[in-house]
C-alpha cells in the first residue's frame, strides 16, 4: 500500500506516520507538509509545500498511491468560524477531492475530535467535513475521532494547549486508557486504526475512542 501522508509534524501525525513506517502493508509513505518532518527512512518520501492550498503545483506528484491519513488539523481556540473552516474543512475536502480525482480506487482516513457533531461550531465543522468524506466515493473511508492521547514516547503536540493538557494528564493516562476506553486512547493504537481503516478492516465510518482502542488490539 502506498500512502500520501498530512500532518506528519504534528502529535496525531508523528504516532501514526511511526505505526505507518512500521506497517508490513505499507510500501510507501509521501509526507506532503510545509516543513519536513524530520524523520529519514527508506520507506518514507517527503514533499516540501508551503502552502497546501497550491496542490496544483505538486499534483503531477500525487498519482499511484492507494490511500490518505489525514492527521493535519487545528485548535479552534480563538477562532472565528471562516477562519476554522478554511483549514479544518476547505483545506481538507480539497486534499479528499483532488486525491481521489488522481487516483479513482482510493482510500482516507480523517483525523477528527470526539465532540464532532455537537452544538459548538468547531463541532458543526468538524462533522461537515465528516459528512462530505463520506459521501465521496472513497474504496474505504473513516473518521477517527479520539478523546484524550497518551502520547508514544517521544511524542508532544505543537499546540500548546494540548502540551499542558498533557503534562497534567501524564500520571493519569495509563489508568485513563484501562478504565475509561471510551475517552482515552493512545497515539499507538490511534495510528493503527487509521491505518485499518484505509486497508478497509472496519465497516464502521465513524470510530469514537471505545472503537478506536477495540480495533486496534
Ligand atoms: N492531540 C490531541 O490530543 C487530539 C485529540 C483529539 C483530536 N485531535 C485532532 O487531531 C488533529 C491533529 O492534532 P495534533 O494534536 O496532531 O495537532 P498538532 O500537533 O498541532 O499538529 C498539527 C499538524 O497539522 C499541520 N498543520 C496545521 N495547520 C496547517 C496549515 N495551515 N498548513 C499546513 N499544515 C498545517 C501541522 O503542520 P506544521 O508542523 O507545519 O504546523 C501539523 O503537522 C487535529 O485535527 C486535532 O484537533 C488531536
Amino acid at each position: 500500500m502506498k500512502i500520501v501522508f498530512l500532518g506528519a509534524t504534528g502529535m496525531v501525525g508523528s504516532g501514526t506516520l511511526r505505526e505507518a513506517l512500521n506497517d508490513i502493508d505499507v510500501e510507501t509513505v509521501l509526507s506532503v507538509g510545509r516543513r519536513s518532518c524530520g524523520l529519514v527512512h527508506p520507506k518514507l518520501q517527503e514533499l516540501i509545500l508551503p502552502d497546501l492550498f497550491e496542490i496544483g503545483r505538486i499534483e503531477d506528484q500525487l498519482s499511484g498511491y492507494d490511500a490518505c491519513i489525514w492527521a493535519l488539523g487545528i485548535s479552534s481556540a480563538g477562532m472565528k468560524e471562516p477562519e476554522y473552516k478554511r483549514i479544518t474543512e476547505d483545506l481538507t475536502l480539497l486534499w479528499a477531492r483532488t486525491l481521489l480525482r488522481l487516483n479513482p480506487t482510493f482510500s482516507f482516513c480523517y483525523c477528527s475530535a470526539a465532540g464532532a457533531g455537537g452544538r459548538w461550531m468547531w463541532a458543526r465543522v468538524r462533522q461537515r467535513v465528516e459528512n462530505a468524506v463520506q459521501k465521496m466515493q472513497f474504496l474505504h473511508a473513516g473518521a477517527v475521532r479520539p478523546g484524550f492521547i497518551q502520547p508514544g514516547p517521544g511524542i508532544s503536540s505543537r499546540v500548546r494547549l494540548y502540551q499542558v493538557a498533557i503534562e497534567i494528564l501524564r500520571p493519569v493516562f495509563p489508568l485513563g486508557v484501562r478504565l475509561w476506553p471510551s475517552l482515552f486512547t493512545t497515539s499507538e493504537r490511534l495510528g493503527r486504526t487509521m491505518l485499518r481503516v484505509v486497508k478497509g478492516e472496519t465497516n464502521r465510518f465513524i470510530l469514537e475512542s471505545s472503537d478506536i482502542n477495540r480495533l486496534a488490539q
